[in-house]
């Protein structure tokens, strides 16, 4: 995979390339990434890449002709091939939602270019032009595109088949699967007061593996629900999952049980 990242802020991305899977997958070769700054497409001795916008308004807009002399000369065309091998991103609060299924398909390119945008933004010809795709990390602002090219430069590598070293790690991730991930804990078995639940410490796959997909089920229902309606589960997951809702009523109710006694006691007192 080729990844293009267009900037006015090249030096973000200098730690951030050379560390952990990222690092690596550049060293083992199968990530390719330039980091191209922005400035030097611009036709001013200032090297300027904004302006004041259209319509009056606070704040600076980027100049649509170093975007389109960056952008030509990273692609050698004058619009993004359409081919399917090319993926042109805009970082910005206005597009789509990253998730687990983006990340997975971007992965599949062959190239990507991410144009971080900075200022108010950047002028809207850019995108008519050349964007194929408009990403966003959520509902909040942040200053530039940089972050975001980050987070999806880290999520796309470490996909990509040799990335890491156990290839089932990736597959059995929060997300992944639809469900968030199940904990995790390593040695010791007893640390300050708290133990490891039993089943981890024998060898028993089975258990093992049905604990941690009750443990998946249960942090799911309990902290995002949204995903148990959005993603098909399996018949064994909606077993599973009946038998957990069924124990939270029973738990739940013994637990309204022993409320209301203490209720009578204190009114009694
Ligand atoms: Cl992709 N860019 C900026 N500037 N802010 C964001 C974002 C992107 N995603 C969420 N907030």
């Amino acid at each position: 995979m080729k990844v293009e990242i267009i900037t006015i802020f090249p030096a973000l991305f200098e730690a951030f390339l050379d560390c952990s899977i990222v690092g690596r997958a550049r060293q083992r070769g199968l990530l390719e990434v330039a980091v191209h700054d922005l400035r030097d497409f611009a036709a001013d001795r200032h090297r300027t890449v904004d302006d004041t916008p259209y319509g009056g308004g606070p704040g600076m807009v980027m100049k649509p002709e170093p975007w389109f002399a960056a952008l030509r000369s990273v692609l050698g065309a004058d619009s993004p091939p359409r081919d399917g091998a090319t993926e042109v991103i805009l970082p910005t609060p206005r597009g789509r939602s990253l998730d687990q299924a983006m990340l997975e398909e971007l992965a599949g390119r062959e190239r990507l270019v991410i144009a971080c945008g900075r200022y108010e933004g950047i002028d809207d010809r850019v995108r008519q032009r050349w964007a194929t795709a408009e990403i966003s990390l959520g509902d909040y602002v942040l200053g530039g595109g940089e972050i975001a090219a980050q987070v999806i430069v880290e999520g796309v590598t470490r996909l990509l088949p040799g990335a890491i070293g156990d290839p089932e790690s990736a597959r059995q991730d929060s997300h992944s699967s639809g469900l968030l991930d199940h904990r995790h804990f390593t040695k010791p078995a007893e640390f300050e007061g708290m133990a490891v639940p039993d089943v981890l410490l024998g060898g028993n796959h089975e258990q093992i593996r049905l604990w941690r997909l009750r443990d998946a089920l249960e942090a799911t229902a309990r902290r995002r629900p949204d995903l148990l309606r959005e993603n098909e589960l399996s018949e064994e997951q909606k077993n599973l999952l009946r038998e957990l809702q069924r124990n939270d009523k029973t738990s739940r109710a013994a637990q309204s049980g022993a409320t209301e006694k203490d209720d009578g006691q204190a009114e009694n007192s």
